[in-house]
């Protein structure tokens, strides 16, 4: 029996489809890379941005007549769409085809629904919302010499344009041990030579037993794990990361020398109505504190552009702050209304075609600075 895993989305997202992986093969399942061949295939999708949910769209409705050709094909969909409710229950009613739709809270109940539809021959639609860790899940690492860790789920920032919080809960640190544990796992294997924490937020990690312990004690614990390997993480959120943090990364050979720091824009204005909670003066104070604590550091980040109500001199801010900052690398995004967000709401949204004209200039700006770095 064989399977297929198509993943969209974030590296969130990716490690989710290892451990989906994971699940696959305990259950007697080997991996394809054809579509075709696949007994069972996964979509596992994003809700980011209405292209993001535009493309799983497409590629799920291209099933159609494989399915017709190979009845007995199991297809499921799982991910950040199926977490909305309405999006969940569309899906399962316009394509009869899909076997499976499960949210990211139910995840580790994939086995079961497979099997209930073996035996039973009966589709399910599961997405309940549940606060619950669930450790231990097997795992089929596809990265590489990079091996992916989560150390926390969910987010509570509500960012105003943001899907996330609705799609992935609260937030919920994983305890210390367990990801000591994972940690010193990987590195004994010997297969890997390279680790990375995954949350949305990782500077407000917490460990769940000890309020006490934060994300800067968990890297330097994580540094102390004996072996040769490199350590790196994301996403950082601009308002929790802390002089530790910084320290740590001028300090430790471990960690590596780059961090992405998303900065969204750089109008103060914009920054507020986003629910960012910090300004452009202290995003630029924490750039030149790691500026000059790590001096050869990478610094990537990712800019909406087009958010509601964002004037060309709200843009030129954004501008302006790009050239300051001098990006190694920059993801820059038109702003995608978001159903049930803050955002949605909001007057003044802006045209397609001056998003584009700024996404493209942003992209311009970019193109300079690398340029100039050469
Ligand atoms: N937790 C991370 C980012 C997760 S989403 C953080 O806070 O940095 C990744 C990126 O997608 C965001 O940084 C943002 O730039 C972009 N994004 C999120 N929602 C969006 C939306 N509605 N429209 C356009 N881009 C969006
Ligand atoms: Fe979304 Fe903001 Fe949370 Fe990042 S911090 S996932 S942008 S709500
Ligand atoms: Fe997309 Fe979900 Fe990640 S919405 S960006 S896959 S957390």
């Amino acid at each position: 029996m064989l399977y297929n895993i198509v993943t969209f989305g974030c590296q969130m997202n990716v490690h989710e489809s290892e451990k989906i992986a994971g699940m696959l093969e305990n259950l007697g399942y080997t991996q394809t890379n054809s579509k075709e061949d696949a007994d069972i295939i996964v979509f596992n999708t994003c809700a980011i941005r209405e292209g993001a949910e535009d493309r799983a769209l497409g590629n799920i409705g291209n099933l159609k007549k494989m399915k017709r050709a190979n009845p007995n094909k199991i297809i499921a969909v799982a991910g950040c769409m199926t977490q909305q409710k309405s999006v969940a229950e569309k899906l399962f009613k316009t394509f009869p085809f899909i076997d499976i739709v499960i949210g990211t809270h139910n995840l580790y109940d994939l086995p079961n629904l497979i099997n209930k539809k073996l035996k039973e021959q009966k589709r399910s639609l599961e997405n309940k919302v549940s606060g619950e860790i669930i450790e231990n899940v097997p795992t089929v690492r596809t990265s590489g010499e990079n091996a992916w860790v989560n150390i926390m789920y969910g987010c509570n920032n509500f960012c105003s344009y943001c899907i996330v919080p609705y799609v992935r809960g609260r937030e919920m640190s994983r305890k210390k041990g367990d990801i000591l544990n994972e940690c010193k796992q990987i590195i004994n294997s010997g297969k890997y030579k390279q680790i990375t924490l995954l949350g949305q937020n990782v500077n407000s990690y917490i460990d769940p037993d000890n309020s006490e312990y934060n994300f800067a004690n968990l890297l330097s614990d994580i540094c102390k794990i004996d072996g040769n390997f490199n350590l790196t993480f994301m996403t950082s959120h601009p308002k929790d990361i802390s002089d530790e943090v910084i320290d740590l990364i001028s300090k430790e050979n471990k960690i590596l020398k780059e961090l992405h720091l998303p900065v969204q824009s750089g109008s103060n204005k914009i920054l507020k109505s986003m629910n960012r909670k910090y300004t452009r003066e202290h995003y630029l104070d924490i750039v030149q504190k790691l500026k000059s604590k790590v001096p050869n550091i990478r610094l990537t980040t990712d800019i909406i552009v087009g958010f509601p109500g964002e004037t060309e001199d709200d843009f030129d801010d954004t501008c302006s702050l790009i050239k300051e900052v001098k990006y190694d690398g920059i993801f820059a995004f038109m702003y995608s209304k978001r159903s049930g967000t803050v955002a949605e709401k909001m007057e003044n949204q802006v045209p397609e075609d001056i998003k584009n004209y700024r996404v493209n200039k942003v992209l311009e700006i970019e193109k300079q600075i690398q340029n100039d770095k050469k």
